[in-house]
């Protein structure tokens, strides 16, 4: 659900789906069907503003999958040093959830936002501008971590299923 709930109000998508479904607005120049426009300032749009709290819970997420990575490094006997074709697709999942979790307009305005003066702030000030130059990427990154998540979703699937044989590097 909270994965879901980050990406729905994602302001990426959110730009994509205004304009297709909610038609607000429908195109340039092309009057709204709405008698009034009212934002995101009442349901059902109301919601959207819980996006900064998605990004928290994603955040646990990214942990939990980054740790699930480096788990796969181990042996099933519990020796470490294994990798195979999973481990880098782990690996490489874990790492595009983190760019794009990184890259969020919400991460931007938490680690930048609501100050006066950056020279009084000179360590935020320096992830503000990191997180900036991600952010011009944020597009990017919602689509391939998307397709990220569901090719390494199929690809364990395959490999738990037996379908598949994860082919081991060392
Ligand atoms: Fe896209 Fe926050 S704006 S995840």
């Amino acid at each position: 659900m909270f994965p879901l709930g980050f990406r729905l109000t994602c302001y990426y998508y959110r730009k994509a789906y205004y304009r297709s479904f909610w038609l607000s607005p429908p195109a340039c120049a092309v009057a709204e069907p709405h008698r009034r426009y009212t934002g995101e300032a009442r349901l059902p749009l109301l919601g959207q503003n819980l996006h900064r709290y998605f990004w928290y819970a994603a955040l646990v997420f990214n942990v939990i999958l980054t740790y699930d990575a480096v788990l796969a490094f181990r042996d099933p006997d519990g020796a470490w040093g294994h990798m195979g074709l999973g481990t880098l697709v782990l690996v490489a999942n874990a790492a595009l959830l983190w760019l794009y979790s990184l890259s969020c307009h919400s991460c931007r305005h938490i680690v930048g936002g609501r100050l006066n003066s950056f020279s009084r702030h000179p360590m935020r000030y320096r992830y503000w501008t990191l997180v900036s130059r991600l952010n011009a990427r944020h597009p990017l990154f919602a689509w391939i971590s998307l397709f990220g998540v569901a090719l390494t979703d199929l690809y364990v699937f395959l490999v738990a299923s037996g379908t598949f044989a994860d082919p081991r590097f060392f």
